[in-house]
C-alpha cells in the first residue's frame, strides 16, 4: 500500500473513539521498531519527521527508509512533517512526497498564523497533502526552542472556529496541558489535562480531528532503568496514560509521542552495555534498543491509543 494521507485515518479514529499514534523518526532502527509494532498490532501509524530529524539524518535518507517501511508492510502509513517552521519547509516536504505537513506558526500573532497557514494549505491541497496547524502554546523544548511553563497558553475555544474556517486546515493541534520533552511537571504538581477545554473545542468543531503534541508519559520503569545503569533523569514526569486515553476517546485523533521512544531506546542501550561491557558491535546494542522501542510502541497502540486492529 502506498503512503496515505491522514484523512481517512482520522475519519475512522473520530468515529471509532480512538487516536492514531504519530511517532518521531530519526533513523532506520526507529522506523523499523515503529512499523513492526504497528504492523503486528494491525494499526494505522503516522511517521513524523522534525527539523532536527531532517538535519540529523538528511531528508533523502528518511524518505527512502520510510519507503522501505511502506514496501515491507500492508498497514496504512502517513509521512508527516512535524513542526514545520515556515512555508518553505512545508513546501520542500510536500515536494519530497510527504502526505501530511504541520505548519507551526502558533508563536506568531493571530493574523500572521492565519496567513502563513492558509498559504501552506493552498499549496498542500493542490498536491493532495493534508495540513495540521496549531493554536495555543505548549511549554517545553522542541528543536532547541524552550518555552517556559509560564509562557504556555491553553487554546481558547472561542478562536477555533474562525481559525479553522479561515485557514482550511485538516486538523488542529491544541494546548490543554501537554508539553514537549521528558520533564512536563514538577514533583508534586497535578499532572492533569484540561479535558474540559478539549470537550468545549470538540463541541465547537463537530467531526473535526484534534491533535495532541507533547503526549509522552515518561514511563517510570524505563526511567528507573536509565537511572540504574548510569543515567541521570531525576524527576522526569509525563502525562498520565489515563488522561491520554480520555482524550483519545474524544475528538483527539492524533497523539504525538517522541520522548517515550527516546527513553525506551536509551534505557535498552544503557542496560546492554552494563550487562555486556565487552560488546562493541552496534548491531548488538541496537537490536536491544529497537526491540525495547517496539514494545513501547505496541504498549501505546494497545493500552493508550486504542488503534489496534483498525488498519
Ligand atoms: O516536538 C518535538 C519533537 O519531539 C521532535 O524533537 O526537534 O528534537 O527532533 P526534535
Ligand atoms: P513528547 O516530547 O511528549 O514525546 O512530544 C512529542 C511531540 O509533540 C512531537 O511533535
Ligand atoms: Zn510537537
Amino acid at each position: 500500500m502506498p503512503l496515505v494521507t491522514t484523512k481517512e485515518m482520522f475519519e475512522k479514529a473520530y468515529k471509532g473513539g480512538y487516536a492514531v499514534g504519530a511517532f518521531n523518526v530519526n533513523n532506520m532502527e526507529m522506523i523499523q521498531a515503529i512499523v513492526e509494532a504497528a504492523s503486528e498490532c494491525r494499526s494505522p501509524v503516522i511517521l513524523q519527521v522534525s527539523a532536527g530529524a531532517r538535519k540529523y539524518a538528511n531528508p533523502v535518507y528518511l524518505r527512502h527508509l520510510v519507503q522501505a517501511a511502506v514496501e515491507t508492510t500492508d498497514i496504512p502509513i502517513a509521512m508527516h512533517l512535524d513542526h514545520g517552521a515556515d512555508f518553505e519547509t512545508c513546501k520542500a516536504s510536500i515536494d519530497d512526497g510527504f502526505t501530511s505537513v504541520m505548519i507551526d506558526a502558533s508563536s506568531k500573532p493571530w493574523d500572521e498564523n492565519i496567513a502563513i497557514t492558509k498559504k501552506v494549505v493552498e499549496y498542500a491541497h493542490d498536491h493532495g497533502v493534508v495540513v495540521e496547524a496549531e493554536l495555543g502554546k505548549l511549554a517545553g523544548v522542541e528543536d532547541d526552542v524552550k518555552v517556559e511553563a509560564k509562557d504556555a497558553m491553553f487554546t481558547s475555544p472561542d478562536e477555533v472556529e474562525e481559525f479553522t474556517s479561515k485557514t482550511g486546515i485538516d486538523s488542529l493541534a491544541i494546548a490543554i496541558g501537554t508539553s514537549h520533552g521528558a520533564y512536563k511537571f514538577k514533583p508534586g504538581q497535578d499532572p492533569k489535562l484540561r479535558i474540559d477545554i478539549l470537550e468545549e473545542i470538540g463541541s465547537r468543531l463537530p467531526g473535526f480531528p484534534i491533535v495532541l503534541h507533547g503526549a509522552s508519559s515518561v514511563p517510570q520503569d524505563q526511567v528507573a532503568i536509565i537511572n540504574k545503569f548510569g543515567g541521570e533523569m531525576p524527576n522526569a514526569i509525563g502525562i498520565p496514560e489515563s488522561e491520554l486515553k480520555k482524550a483519545a476517546k474524544l475528538a483527539v485523533c492524533k497523539i504525538n509521542i517522541d520522548s517515550d521512544l527516546r527513553v525506551a531506546f536509551t534505557a535498552a542501550i544503557r542496560k546492554h552495555f552494563v550487562d555486556n561491557p565487552s560488546h562493541f558491535d552496534p548491531r548488538q546494542y541496537l537490536t536491544d534498543a529497537r526491540l525495547n522501542m517496539k514494545e513501547m510502541v505496541k504498549h501505546k497502540i494497545v493500552n493508550v491509543l486504542g488503534s489496534a486492529n483498525k488498519a
